[in-house]
């Protein structure tokens, strides 16, 4: 049985750049009851947990975000009430979860790979949080599409080409030195188009499109698949050459206004890795 409906159409014209609403059937599935969580969450290593209390601001400072003070069995136990935000990481690590992961995106698979090329680096996350809790402003490197499984979500959605954040923004994210969340300005959110998604919806998320999340008033859960392409990949190897280069007093152009230049850091990357890798 199909995970999406009509999943082609669904992404027509909009991948890999902008948003697009899609509808799942995964919402009821025993792979993501509480139970079926607590279990997963005791499988996977801790470093593929996070958790933290859940009533945080928009532009929390990733360096004070308050713990909850519960184990990880405890936060799923009572997500109700704990006001608290779970990430599970990986869980494609666990196989049932893994073939969740496969089934869907090999729905996805014809149309991606035509627009961006082969999917790689496949991941899956789940986030389980309390009622009202906020997503911090962030972008990711991935792209996402994130299936509501329970409760429900408000997602706010940024153009990623809107210059929200600024080019040394983006290559300190791929370097490593900064962390995912990003600084939040009200301005910004003139730009945001916000999704209510229920169980059943599924939203595509575009690669470095900042965003951020607020719960409604019940405990939600949410699927996340992530994959990467020829595409996603190359831009982030051109922000680690930027990043590079402004390090030595350089000052790199924005990505697209030397086509050339572009292609030829992107792959110089690509053998500095190799090298790098053998020696
Ligand atoms: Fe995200």
């Amino acid at each position: 049985m199909a995970i999406f409906e009509n999943p082609a159409a669904a992404i027509d014209g909009a991948y890999p750049h902008q948003p697009a609403r899609l509808r799942h059937n995964f919402a009821g599935d025993p792979l993501f009851s509480l139970e079926a969580l607590v279990d997963l969450a005791a499988k996977l290593p801790p470093s593929s947990v996070e958790y933290n209390a859940g009533e945080i601001p928009v532009d929390q400072d990733p360096a004070k975000t308050p713990s909850n003070g519960l184990s990880i069995e405890e936060t799923v136990r009572r997500i109700k009430e704990c006001k608290s935000w779970m990430a599970l990481k990986n869980v494609e690590q666990v196989p049932a979860y893994a073939g969740a992961l496969e089934r869907c995106l090999a729905e996805i698979d014809g149309p991606a790979r035509a627009a961006t090329g082969p999917m790689e680096k496949k991941l899956a996350f789940i986030f389980i949080s309390s009622p009202g809790s906020v997503t911090p402003f962030h972008m990711d490197p991935e792209h996402n599409i994130l299936m509501q499984i329970e409760g429900s979500k408000r997602f706010h959605i940024f153009p990623a080409d809107k210059g929200l954040v600024t080019d040394e923004q983006h290559e300190l994210y791929h370097s490593g030195d900064a962390h995912r969340n990003l600084k939040h300005r009200p301005e910004f959110d003139a730009h945001a188009v916000a999704h209510e998604l229920h169980p059943g919806d599924a939203l595509y998320v575009p690669v470095k499109a900042p965003h951020w999340v607020k719960n409604g008033p019940e405990p939600s859960v949410s699927f996340s698949i992530t994959w990467r392409s020829r595409w996603s990949l190359d831009e982030a190897r051109l922000r680690l050459a930027n990043h590079l280069v402004r390090a030595r007093g350089g000052d790199p152009p924005p990505p697209g206004a030397a086509p050339l230049r572009d292609g030829a850091l992107v792959i110089a990357h690509k053998l500095a890795t190799k090298l790098g890798r053998r020696a």
